[in-house]
């Protein structure tokens, strides 16, 4: 009997091919593995894609609640985005694909797991990183970074093995998508002075065409997790997809990158992300209300430890249950509303409210009803002053012109 591999399978032309690859160069019995995670495909198709490329079983698992569940919404409440600007969709999706392939194979008795990634991005880094963590005795296949086939050449193998070589591959763009955002690269978009055509986006509106009138929406969150939109009280994968048309349609969460692969390359990135766009400027406005200053300097720097985790594959390791430890706890009181208004490509906090807001209006007032004792002020400043004036009366001060003065 031949032994088996699981494959994760998106129903693309590369996965395609590699059912049937696999299946003469390894000579196992492939079956396949997609999990739905909002990609916005239509599952029943993919399957029997599988089987007519030569797969032996075609499974399907609708993970979209285990995804924001246990990635999405960690990710949103540390406030990670990489390199300032990568809401990390891709990222986040890898090691819970990682995570459902093992299961898989350890159900239907697979000797190995496989992907379809190549060996120059960071997809093939989340994969075999997680697989080894939670399963070290699989075997890892990943036929398109061992064929060596180029573009044409993988088409001229589908062609001989009768796998339908679908319009969309005419597309110079590599595409991958989920609940969390989509991502564009390839084509033009590898001259990272090439301005992205408008026919690179799918989720957002031209921030031109988009309409006149702004939208408004209010995000109401509990402990760091949004729960409700526009008064409506929302499981987070329905709440998301909502928010997605809404911020999309005004042009919101378009993001040109060029980001730092952890394989050593400069990649230009395009992305779409239009709900993590609104939720995460939200969720920090609400933290902004609701941690003292030196929380949200903390969580800062833990915010860029954790999104260069996520992005360097590192989930399945201790020091991610530690941050994730850490940010859960500072989440306890982020719980309040926030109103974001959108219009033509732009998302602007407008307004927030807690139950545990820090902000007292009888301290910040100007008007009457100020509780704030200026005068003391004065010792304040004069303590805080101190170490500087001693200082520049001994060592000087540099001035404008870059000389000390005497
Ligand atoms: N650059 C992003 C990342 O590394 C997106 C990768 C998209 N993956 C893909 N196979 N098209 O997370």
């Amino acid at each position: 009997m031949a032994e088996k591999v699981v494959l994760a399978y998106s129903g693309g032309l590369d996965t395609s091919v590699a059912i049937k690859w696999i299946e003469e160069n390894y000579h196992m019995d492939v079956i396949t593995l997609t999990v739905e995670i909002g990609g916005e495909r239509d599952m029943d198709v993919i399957q029997q894609k599988a089987l007519n490329a030569g797969a032996v079983k075609a499974l399907v698992h609708d993970a979209r609640g285990l995804f924001v569940k246990y990635f999405v919404f960690p990710a949103l409440q540390a406030d990670a985005l990489y390199e300032g600007q990568y809401p990390l969709a891709t990222a986040l999706a890898r090691p819970l694909i990682a995570k459902l392939l093992v299961d898989a194979a350890t159900e239907e008795g697979a000797s190995a797991v496989a992907h379809g990634c190549t060996g120059k991005g960071n997809d093939q880094v989340r994969f075999d990183v997680s697989v080894a963590a939670l399963a070290p005795h699989l075997k890892v296949i990943a036929p398109a970074r061992e064929w060596g086939l180029t573009r044409e050449e993988e088409i001229a193998y589908a062609q001989k093995h009768g796998i339908p070589v679908p319009v969309t591959v005419a597309s110079p763009y590599s595409i991958d998508a989920n609940l969390w955002g989509r991502s564009i690269e390839c084509g033009v978009l590898e001259d990272p002075w090439a301005e992205p055509p408008e026919e690179v986006f799918a989720w957002t509106k031209a921030p031109a065409n988009a309409p006149d009138e702004p939208a408004y929406v209010e995000i109401g969150f509990e402990r760091g997790i949004p729960v409700s939109l526009n008064g409506k009280e929302m499981d987070g994968v329905s709440l998301i997809q909502e928010l997605h048309q809404i911020a999309g349609e005004h042009g919101v969460g378009r993001i040109d990158h060029v980001e730092n692969r952890l394989v050593g390359i400069k990649s230009r990135e395009v992305y779409e992300a239009p709900a993590a766009t609104v939720l995460l400027m939200a969720h920090k406005a609400l933290e902004a209300m609701t941690l003292s200053k030196d929380q949200l300097r903390f969580k800062e720097k833990v915010a860029l430890e954790y999104a260069d985790l996520i992005y360097n594959g590192l989930w399945f390791t201790a020091l991610h249950q530690d941050i994730a430890a850490y940010v859960q706890s500072s989440q306890r009181h982020v719980t309040g509303m926030v109103r974001v208004k959108l219009h033509k490509g732009n998302a602007t906090v407008v307004g927030r409210k807690s139950p545990k807001s820090l902000y007292s209006y009888s301290l910040a007032t100007y008007d009457k009803g100020d509780v704030f004792d200026q005068s003391a002020s004065l010792g304040f400043i004069h303590i805080w002053g101190l170490p500087v004036k001693t200082q520049a009366q001994v060592q000087g001060v540099e001035q404008m012109e870059g000389e000390a003065a005497p």
